[in-house]
């Protein structure tokens, strides 16, 4: 149970702990990509962890697999159904329902970062609690808000060093005009073929043919390379709007990899679906995915609202960037080395007026000698080493040491504030 021999409990099959150097990065890039979504104007939202199992039931679709297989659902003490949320969506159209958010100006724009959970078979880059990276855009139907979310997710990947792909597809509106008569002609090919399709699949045929595109199975994907598809039977308004979506992303340079097979996993999508692919993660390779849900709200009780939004796995995103994790200092700049009794006893006060300055300090709280302090220092990731003594204090001095080039000088303590932020 328990990698460690220390204690009884390892944590849940399919969470983790998010130790220090990586939770430093971690930390960085979740900062980085709430900072990225606010320059276009999404403010954060929080939600809680659980919201009423219905809210997910209606909200992502009872014939999606994370709503039908994955939810961790219970009742709690007072009998109500309650389940950890899945995905973020659908609580942030919740609670723009139940705040009213939507009655003021149009789009609502909320940004989210945070645990979600789902009973997935736990594999390299799947996890059953896992974290992901939103934005959501609520109230809008404008192909360019599409190509605006979109074009956020890539430049946060870029910025953080990220090589993806964008793989993106219109699903249409539900509408006979449009998807239901699709999946009609769709429903037709599978029948056609139920003999050659996997057990499994062929379950989907009457719940969620579309699914169909997803099959892990080789049988149903050999199937499906001639089965009809979606962009050949969209309506004209959705044609149009995939058109100028694309027109949209275009006109900022970005390239996209058209994909009519793309079908997203959550029942509330229409229109525009696209997922971000990178390199190096095995089957387990996308690293977000979004898209619009223009029937979200109504199916939440609310008004007619067309939203879009994205969520990016964080914990995929961490993997992919792999050993460059590991470069990231943390936020100490300097150490403090204490010899002897009066310098050990200024070590804290120097160090709390540093850290009120805003410059990260530390000070040896295990009496370790000298040799035992700078190793410590060097464990630290801090630059400098401050190093204070009985001549050193007689002066109003210290010898500040920088770790990585070894270079040293005496620097008066009053302007050492001043040296260490240089
Ligand atoms: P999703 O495609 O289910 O979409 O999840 C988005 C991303 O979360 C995935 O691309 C993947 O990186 C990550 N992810 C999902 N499941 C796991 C897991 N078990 N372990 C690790 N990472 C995982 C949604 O959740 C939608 N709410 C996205 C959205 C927002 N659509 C519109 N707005």
């Amino acid at each position: 149970m328990a990698k460690g021999t220390d204690t009884s409990f390892g944590a849940p099959k399919g969470t983790r702990d998010i130790l220090p150097p990586e939770s430093w990065v971690w930390q960085e890039v979740v900062g980085y990509a709430m900072d990225s979504f606010a320059l276009a104007g999404y403010a954060p939202i929080e939600t809680p962890m659980f919201e009423h199992t219905e809210v997910f039931e209606r909200g992502v679709g009872s014939t999606s697999e994370v709503v039908g297989k994955q939810m961790y659902t219970f009742d709690d003490r007072g009998d109500r159904s309650l389940t950890l949320r899945p995905e973020g969506t659908a609580p942030v159209v919740r609670a723009v329902l139940e705040h009213n958010l939507h009655r003021g100006a149009l789009p609502v724009k909320l940004s989210y970062e945070g645990p979600m959970f789902r009973q997935e078979r736990p594999q390299k880059g799947r996890y059953r609690q896992f974290y992901q990276l939103g934005i959501e855009a609520i109230g809008s139907d404008h192909p360019a808000v599409d190509a605006e979310v979109i074009e956020i997710a890539i430049r946060f990947y870029a910025g953080i060093g990220l090589d993806t792909s964008l793989k993106i597809n219109s699903i249409g509106h539900v509408d006979e005009s449009c998807r239901l008569g699709y999946a009609k002609v769709l429903v037709g090919f599978l029948r056609d073929h139920t003999a050659e399709l996997a057990a499994e699949d062929r379950e989907r045929i009457d719940t969620n043919p579309m699914r169909t595109f997803d099959s892990k199975e080789k049988r149903t994907q050999e199937v499906m390379r001639a089965a009809p598809l979606i962009t050949d039977h969209l309506c004209d308004s959705c044609r149009d709007h995939y058109a100028s979506v694309k027109g949209h992303l275009d006109a900022v340079g970005i390239t996209c990899e058209e994909e009519p097979r793309l079908v997203r996993g959550l029942d509330y999508y229409t229109r525009t679906a696209f997922e971000f692919v990178a390199g190096g993660l095995g089957s387990q390779d996308a690293v977000g995915g979004g898209g619009r849900y223009d029937g979200l709200a109504e199916v939440l009780g609310g008004p007619h609202l067309p939203g879009i939004g994205f969520a990016l796995g964080l914990d995929r995103i961490m993997l992919s960037l792999g050993e460059r994790q590991a470069a990231t200092p943390g936020p100490v700049v300097a150490y403090i080395v204490a010899l002897g009794d009066a310098a050990e006893r200024r070590a804290f006060p120097l160090a709390t007026s540093l850290r009120a300055a805003g410059i990260g300090a530390e000070f040896d709280v295990m009496g370790r000698g000298m040799k035992g302090q700078m190793k410590d220092a060097d464990r630290s990731g801090a630059r400098y080493a401050v190093i204070i003594g009985d001549e050193e204090l007689a002066t109003g001095e210290a010898t500040v040491k920088d770790l990585t080039s070894g270079d040293q000088e005496r620097c008066p303590l009053d302007r050492l504030e001043e040296r260490l932020k240089r």
